[in-house]
């Protein structure tokens, strides 16, 4: 399937019986933004695709193609100026922004290129402060943020400081706070930009394992060793999205049941 052939309509039907959660997660139906300038600059063209649950997607483009526009409206930190997103069978369209910011903090996990950790706050501080203002209860964010370094193996620098971490351990510790809340969705933006290239190899490792953990990743970058680890990779150019699916890929062995029309 091209982005631009219609979405599927998984999200617009109630969820299943016994509560399971929609198999679309980032749904986009003619989806677009230019900003208004002047001049007006369509960052990102009318477009239409779906990520389903469980998918491991790669977005590449040169610099100014729109990676960045796209990462901000599927992490609803910007609103397209046309169409509509249904992330996680809601329509985000028309929200308030109070109630796009509680999508964000439960559903997306952010990782970006410079990591972005607290530098006087230890790795184990770091992840549990992502859930400040979440539900967990205080007494359990301790416990959380440690099970999460450990998944990112780093449970043995939970004590330690960002500024005495390498570059793949606070990488590692912004994964850990990017996936403690359990979102339903891990975006990550040039991750590796920072590391060489074996310790990115290592971290794209990482991403492989929560991948195979169920968790849905998409993953702009401008590197296509990164892209390689992908099932999918959509092509932006000057705003333009497009794709090419080669058959029998990873993503369509791991597809879950197809619940489309
Ligand atoms: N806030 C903004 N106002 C106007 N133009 C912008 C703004 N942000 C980005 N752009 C323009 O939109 C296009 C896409 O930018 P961006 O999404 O940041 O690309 P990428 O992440 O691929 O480098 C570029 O032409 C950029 O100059
Ligand atoms: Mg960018």
């Amino acid at each position: 399937m091209t982005p631009n052939t219609a979405p599927s309509r998984a999200a617009d039907g109630p969820a299943e019986a016994g509560g399971s959660r929609p198999a679309t997660v980032v749904e986009f139906d003619g989806v677009g933004l230019t900003y208004p300038g002047p001049p007006p600059v369509a960052a990102l063209r009318p477009c239409s695709l779906a990520v389903r649950e469980g998918e491991y997607v790669a977005v590449v483009g040169p610099s100014g193609s729109g990676k960045s526009t796209f990462l901000n409206i599927v992490g609803l930190l910007d609103r397209p100026t046309e169409g509509t997103y249904v992330l996680d069978g809601a329509d985000t369209t028309a929200l308030p922004e109070a109630e796009l910011t509680a999508l964000r903090g439960s559903l997306i996990g952010f990782v970006f290129q410079a990591f972005h950790l607290i530098p006087h706050r230890t790795a184990l501080e770091n992840v549990a402060l992502a859930m400040l203002y979440s539900a967990v209860p205080a007494r359990e964010r301790v416990q959380r943020a440690r099970t999460a370094l450990e998944q990112v193996g780093l449970a043995h620098r939970a004590d330690s400081l960002p500024n005495r971490m390498s570059g793949g351990e606070r990488q590692r510790a912004a994964i850990a706070r990017a996936i403690v809340g359990r979102p339903r969705l891990l975006l990550c933006d040039e991750l590796t930009g920072n590391l060489d290239s074996a310790t990115a190899a290592s971290v794209l490792d990482l991403l492989d394992d929560l991948h195979a953990s169920g968790m849905t990743l998409v993953v702009i970058t401008h590197d296509p060793v990164v892209a390689a680890r992908a099932a999918r990779t959509i092509t932006i150019r000057d705003g333009v999205l497009s794709e090419t699916v080669t058959a029998g890929t990873p993503t369509e062995a791991r597809r879950l049941p197809e619940v489309l029309g």
